[in-house]
């Protein structure tokens, strides 16, 4: 099959290469109140690069774990705001978001990750990085270690205290089945104007889907607006709408953030209907035209979406709490935190060792 081949060869070649920064990215932009460009400078200047180099090593092993994280924080920011609620389990509440059908398919590697960056930064600085920053920052780094361009991040989110329910998840997430109009009006909800749609959807430039997210466009009948060698490769996958498997997302260059994704949707073989419809929309159009002949301009328009993304509905100062295990949170941790006084936003933990 051609895509697994071009996967084989994509995943032999690890990039560190033609990495960009983008110092042009527009920081004339209004950053949400309560948050700063070195919000954890006096308490946690290494933050940044104690992220930045477990995430190489994490993906030396797997760059594909990066998909994993950049996916993870567009969850975070859509439902709920960046408050880190998608990393919250289930409790007593009911089920959580991580249990509703958009965030079923979320890497459980990816939980584990920001756990371990967690754990690596409060043992260095103490409880003063809310997990919604570090989700913020990995998806930052994965980006830009798979070959994206690099941007700073506002910081000085706090966690949430409750999870989104299954509903305000089902609600804000859009489906892979939905066309451009349906996105585009969903999105302008969330004050994302349709070149940040689009910039944003190129996420999909790296990364995997189950079947389940596009046999809809392969059974009973093929969409007609799909390129038939690439249906005939999907079919391959997933032979029928019910198979259980995962194919990559671009499969022009899988591993690699750049922007080929744009290319597919031009050679119609984007992988959703939210995708691939992006090209059909006389208002997407020529976005997607445009980042496709224009990686820089791509790369540009993404990083001021990710950056409004990563802003949407946040908790600051008095808000939210930093929670002292990202699944978790504070209020539901007495034991693990009984040492700790009531007031659990007031202090920091001062000895490395009282957290483990
Ligand atoms: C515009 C609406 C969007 C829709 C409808 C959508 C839908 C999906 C779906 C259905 C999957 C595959 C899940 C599976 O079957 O395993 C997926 C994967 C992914 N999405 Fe999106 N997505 C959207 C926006 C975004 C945005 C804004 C980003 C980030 C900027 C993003 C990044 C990713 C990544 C990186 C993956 C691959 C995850 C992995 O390999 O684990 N998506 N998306
Ligand atoms: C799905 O994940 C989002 C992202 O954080 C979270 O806010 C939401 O509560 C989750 N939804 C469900 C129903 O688990
Ligand atoms: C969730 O949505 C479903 C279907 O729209 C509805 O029947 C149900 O009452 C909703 N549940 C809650 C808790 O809002
Ligand atoms: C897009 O989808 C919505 C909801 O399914 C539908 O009402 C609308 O007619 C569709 N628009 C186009 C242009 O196909
Ligand atoms: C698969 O296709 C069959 C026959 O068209 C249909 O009855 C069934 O609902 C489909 N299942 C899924 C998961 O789409
Ligand atoms: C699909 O397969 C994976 C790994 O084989 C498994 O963990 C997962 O539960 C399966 N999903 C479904 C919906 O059957």
């Amino acid at each position: 099959m051609a895509s697994s081949t071009l996967f084989l060869f994509f995943s032999s070649l690890f990039i560190f290469t033609s990495l960009l920064y983008v110092s042009e990215a527009d920081y004339s932009a209004p950053i949400v109140k309560g948050l700063s460009w070195d919000y954890h400078h006096k308490t946690c200047h290494k933050v940044e690069k104690i992220v930045r180099k477990h995430l190489k090593k994490v993906f030396k092993d797997d760059i594909g774990q990066a998909a994993g994280l950049l996916r993870l924080h567009f969850h975070d920011c859509f439902v709920q705001g960046c408050d880190g609620s998608v990393l919250l389990d289930g409790s007593h509440g009911g089920p959580s978001e991580q249990t509703a059908p958009p965030n079923q398919s979320l890497r459980k590697q990816a939980f584990d990750i920001i756990e371990d960056l967690r754990n690596l930064v409060h043992r260095e600085c103490g409880r003063v990085v809310s997990c919604a920053d570090i989700v913020a920052l990995a998806a930052r780094d994965a980006v830009h270690l798979s070959g994206g361009p690099h941007y700073d991040v506002p910081l000085g989110r706090k966690d949430g205290l409750t999870f989104a329910t299954q509903n305000a998840t089902l609600d804000n997430l859009p489906a892979p089945t939905s066309n451009a109009s349906t996105i585009l009006s969903a999105l302008a909800t969330k004050n994302l104007t349709p070149t940040d749609v689009v910039a944003l959807s190129g996420g999909h430039t790296i990364g995997v889907s189950h079947c389940s997210s596009f046999t809809t466009r392969l059974y009973p009948t093929q969409d007609p607006t799909m390129d038939k060698t690439f249906a005939h490769g999907l079919k391959e996958v997933c032979p029928t709408n019910t198979t259980n498997a995962t194919t990559v997302m671009d499969i022009y260059s899988p591993i690699k953030f750049d922007n080929k994704y744009y290319v597919d949707l031009i050679n119609r073989q984007g992988l959703f209907t939210s995708d691939q419809d992006l090209y059909t929309h006389e208002e997407t159009k020529p976005i997607v035209e445009s980042f496709a002949h224009d990686e820089k301009l791509f790369f540009e328009k993404f990083v001021k979406a990710m950056i409004k993304m990563g802003q949407m509905e946040v908790l600051t100062g008095e808000k939210g709490e930093i929670r002292a295990h990202c699944s978790i949170r504070n209020n539901d941790n007495k034991g693990y935190f009984s040492f700790l006084a009531e007031e659990e936003d007031q202090y920091y933990v001062e000895s490395k060792d009282e957290l483990r």
